[in-house]
This record gives C-alpha cells, sequence and structure tokens, in this order.
C-alpha cells in the first residue's frame, strides 16, 4: 500500500515572543508525505527548515496546529496509547540527551521491555542481551550507565532502546551529526544493516547528502516549513528541478558530474520563519524567480517526482526534455 504512512497537510505554528509581541512561527506549512512499507525515506534541507519538528510530529511529541497523520489508514494524534506509542520509535542527533544518565543500560532496557510487555518477565534478560548484539555492543555494557559510554556507544544504544519495543517505523533525526567522523560511518552502517534485516520503515534525517543517497529509496527537499522537491532518491539527485535543490547538490559538487553552470549557488539566508512571504517562499534566494513567483505560491507538482517551482529545471529524463516546463 503505497500511502501506509501518510502525513496530510501537516502544519506547525509556534508561538513566540509572547508579551506584548507575539508572534507566530510556522515550521511546517502544509507537509503531505506518503511513505511505503519498508521503505527508507530521506528529509534534507537547512537547519531550520522544519524537519524535527515533522519527526517531533509523526513520534507524538509535538502536536500538529493543522493537518494529520495516518498509519495504515488509521490517525495517530497526540493521544497515543501505549501501543500506538511503540510504533514509531525515534533516535535523535544527540544520544546524550535522549538517555537517563542515572541508570543503567540493562535497568533502562528491562523497564521498557516489561512496561511495553514486549517479552515475558523471564526473558527479558535475555532480550537485553540479544539487543545488545543487534547493535555490535559487548554484553557488559548493559551494567554501565550512559556517561560511562563513547558518544557512539551511546548512539547504540539508543538505537538499542528504539528497537526494543520493536517499532514499525524508526525516524533518525541527524543520528550521526553529533558524533565523531571516526564513529559516524559504523553507526550509519549499523543503521542500514537493521532497516535491511529487520524491513523495518525508516525516515532518516540528514544533512549528509551522499548518505541519503546512499541509504534513502524516496526523499524529500524541505525548505522554510515546506516540501519543494520530492521522488525517488536517484531522480532527485541526477535530475533535480527546484533551483533550491540544485544549489544543495552544489554543495556536493563530486556527487553528481555536471556541467558547473548548471547549479548555482545561494546567495542569502534562508529567511526567518516569521516572515510572511507572498508567493513562492524561496524566491529571494532564487537565480530564476520572475514576477509570478512574488504573487502566487508554487505547488506542489507532478507524477512519481514533484516539484514547486513556477520555473523548474527542465527534466534530462526523455519525456519531459523539450516540454513547456522551462522558461
Ligand atoms: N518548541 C519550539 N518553539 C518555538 N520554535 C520552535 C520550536 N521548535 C522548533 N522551533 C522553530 O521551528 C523552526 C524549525 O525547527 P526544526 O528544529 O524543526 O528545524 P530542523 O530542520 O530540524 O533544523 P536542524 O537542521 O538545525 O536540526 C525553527 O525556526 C525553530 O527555531
Ligand atoms: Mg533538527
Amino acid at each position: 500500500m503505497s500511502n501506509w504512512l501518510s502525513v496530510q497537510n501537516l502544519s506547525v505554528d509556534f508561538m513566540v515572543g509572547g508579551g506584548l509581541a507575539p508572534a507566530v512561527l510556522r515550521a511546517l506549512r502544509s507537509v503531505s508525505i506518503d511513505i511505503e512499507k519498508g521503505t527508507v525515506f530521506g528529509i534534507v534541507g537547512e537547519s531550520g527548515c522544519g524537519k524535527s519538528t515533522l519527526a517531533r510530529v509523526l513520534s507524538g511529541l509535538t502536536a500538529p496546529t493543522d493537518g494529520q497523520v495516518l498509519l495504515d489508514g488509521k490517525p495517530l494524534g497526540m493521544d497515543r496509547d501505549k501501543a500506538q506509542r511503540r510504533r514509531i520509535q525515534m533516535v535523535f542527533q544527540d544520544p546524550g540527551s535522549s538517555l537517563n544518565p542515572a541508570m543503567s543500560v540493562c535497568r533502562m532496557l528491562s523497564q521498557l521491555l516489561s512496561f511495553h510487555q514486549i517479552v515475558p518477565r523471564d526473558q527479558i534478560e535475555a532480550r537485553c542481551r540479544a539487543l545488545m548484539a543487534q547493535v555490535n555492543m559487548p554484553v557488559d555494557a548493559l551494567d554501565k550507565k550512559p556517561g560511562s559510554l563513547s558518544g557512539g556507544q551511546r548512539q547504540r544504544i539508543a538505537i538499542a532502546r528504539a528497537l526494543a519495543l520493536e517499532p514499525e517505523i524508526l525516524i533518525a533525526d541527524e543520528p550521526t551529526a553529533a558524533l565523531d567522523v571516526s564513529v559516524q560511518a559504523s553507526v550509519l552502517n549499523l543503521l542500514s544493516d537493521l532497516i535491511r534485516d529487520l524491513g523495518m520503515t525508516m525516515i532518516f534525517i540528514s544533512h549528509d547528502m551522499a548518505v541519503v543517497r546512499r541509504v534513502c529509496d524516496r526523499m524529500a527537499v524541505m525548505y522554510l516549513g515546506q516540501i519543494v522537491e520530492t521522488g525517488p532518491t536517484g531522480a532527485v539527485f541526477e535530475d533535480p528541478r527546484h533551483p533550491y535543490t540544485n544549489a544543495l547538490m552544489a554543495a556536493v559538487p563530486r556527487l553528481v558530474p555536471r556541467a558547473a553552470g548548471d547549479y548555482q549557488m545561494l546567495k542569502s539566508e534562508q529567511p526567518s520563519p516569521l516572515a510572511r512571504i507572498e508567493g513562492c517562499t524561496f524566491r529571494g534566494r532564487c537565480p530564476k524567480a520572475g514576477p509570478v513567483c512574488a504573487t502566487l505560491a508554487p505547488v506542489l507538482d507532478g507524477g512519481a517526482h514533484r516539484v514547486s517551482c513556477h520555473f523548474p529545471r527542465a527534466g534530462t529524463n526523455p519525456v519531459t526534455e523539450g516540454s513547456s516546463h522551462g522558461h
């Protein structure tokens, strides 16, 4: 079923400032995504574009202002019961903040396993050991507290904690960004092995385009709370249609060999999510912006590979080459 996990017109507004000058910060603006079971979906975009906010809404940690999340056709809101909470688990960027420093790994995992009644009481210890094996950690790590583990080991424990609940969806929000470069690859390899072996569905949020390309089946590019391009990972990388996606690819020129002039670097900064922008939110940084972009917001349009732009780059795909797209 193609719409197994379906995010529909999701918006999140945060009230900021307070006092005499409260303002609305629009962190997500009508985001829609469909994710197939057993696939890996990547989300990329600059800092502050709303990636973690989206992840938090999916996990039930942040309430949406509008829109909904459906899993297997049924709404998954903030009021999740124990069984529903298990279904989507998250691994955060900073493993330190997501683990209780006062608890040994064994106690933390045992509590979870018994609270959610994952295995009978007499099998809890064996399951804890099995979880350590699954994340390539020695069994004696069970007796340790997070403080005595390295960053990479803590992230493995955070992954074990998520796996303990046997979730259907694992959200990894920049899982290696806070780790030493030397251990990033092993944690990434662990995650990609797990997805393959367990047939789990994963949402992978990352700044690392090369990793997204390697592990994700489909992906979305976000800009200022919106999805500006989405499609199969290969198509988005090899045939980026949105000027912003082009610019992101420009930051990793060796990824896709291409004529240098095809990519344009962005000059300015991403606008504040507090700003009210008429028309296209990207137009202030866009090398292709025309009068229509100032008045009319583009909509995400297309088939499997969709783009939200009045002047998308004409595709290299022969079917769309030479069409009326472009300018
Ligand atoms: N609880 C909150 N209250 C107010 N504003 C928030 C809150 N959480 C996030 N924001 C704001 O919402 C916007 C989106 O933030 P978010 O953390 O989702 O971005 P991100 O894409 O995950 O960024 P990064 O790549 O830096 O992790 C930002 O402008 C952020 O400051
Ligand atoms: Mg984030």
